[in-house]
């Protein structure tokens, strides 16, 4: 299981120290949420923050581009220390241009689909692709309630990915706490991004500990 947090819920005011705190939390990926004001009513932050803490933790960078236009932005994001960008499937005819070009600067591709997006449109890209985001809230905003109608996007994620015999990771972001992620789990998600359910708690590393554990469990009822 890959525990991600997210660092739109860290202090901004503090961004070393946390980006330090998450390093030495036993967290496996660091997710950075870049908004645009366009395609989400809504702006975080960007390449130049992810440069700034990039040089205190080897933790792998997947930026998530909640964006209109990401192509503007592959390089520079690439360039800060990215190591996986991930788009929106909304984004419908950018997609193979985008994906291509993630390919050619040599990172890591990710796919991302927001909740009221059918499962179909990503469909002809999961060959491609090396993660796929289910949004399980509306981008835009930390701290929401998750969207428990999401949960059959992520069976249906997995299903395909054993159908197809392929090996994307499936990542769920929004609304992620220790209880959905163990639903997520169950349904067959491997990545947790979260942002309030993580940073929230008093020691992060404690909580770290124990999403990875309850998602493991849950995971493994699974299969049984
Ligand atoms: C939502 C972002 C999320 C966000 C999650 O627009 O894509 O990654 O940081 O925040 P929480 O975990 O607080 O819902
Ligand atoms: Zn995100």
């Amino acid at each position: 299981m890959i525990i991600a947090p997210s660092l739109l819920a860290a202090n901004f005011a503090q961004l070393k120290k946390e980006t330090v705190r998450v390093q030495r939390s036993g967290a496996d990926w660091l997710h950075l949420d870049v908004m645009d004001g366009q395609f989400v009513p809504n702006i975080s932050f960007g390449p130049a923050v992810v440069k700034a803490v990039r040089p205190f933790t080897n933790l792998m960078f997947d930026v998530h581009l909640m964006c209109g236009q990401p192509e503007v932005l592959l390089e520079p994001f690439v360039k800060a220390g990215a190591d996986r960008l991930t788009v929106h499937v909304e984004l419908d005819t950018q997609v193979i241009p985008l994906i291509w070009k993630i390919r050619s600067l040599g990172r890591e591709v990710g796919l991302a689909i927001n909740p009221p997006t059918a499962m179909q449109a990503v469909e002809p890209y999961l060959h491609q692709i090396d993660s796929l985001l289910v949004m399980t809230v509306n981008p835009g905003f930390g701290g929401q309630e998750f969207i428990t109608e999401t949960l059959p996007k992520i069976q249906q994620a997995a299903a395909w990915r054993r159908e197809k015999n392929l090996r994307y990771h499936i990542v769920v972001d929004g609304g992620i706490n220790f209880k959905t992620a163990a639903e997520c789990a169950h349904a067959g998600a491997d990545v947790f991004v979260a942002g309030t359910g993580l940073f929230g708690q008093k020691s992060l590393k404690g909580a770290v500990k124990k999403m990875r554990h309850l998602t493991e469990k849950a995971a493994s009822a699974t299969l049984l």
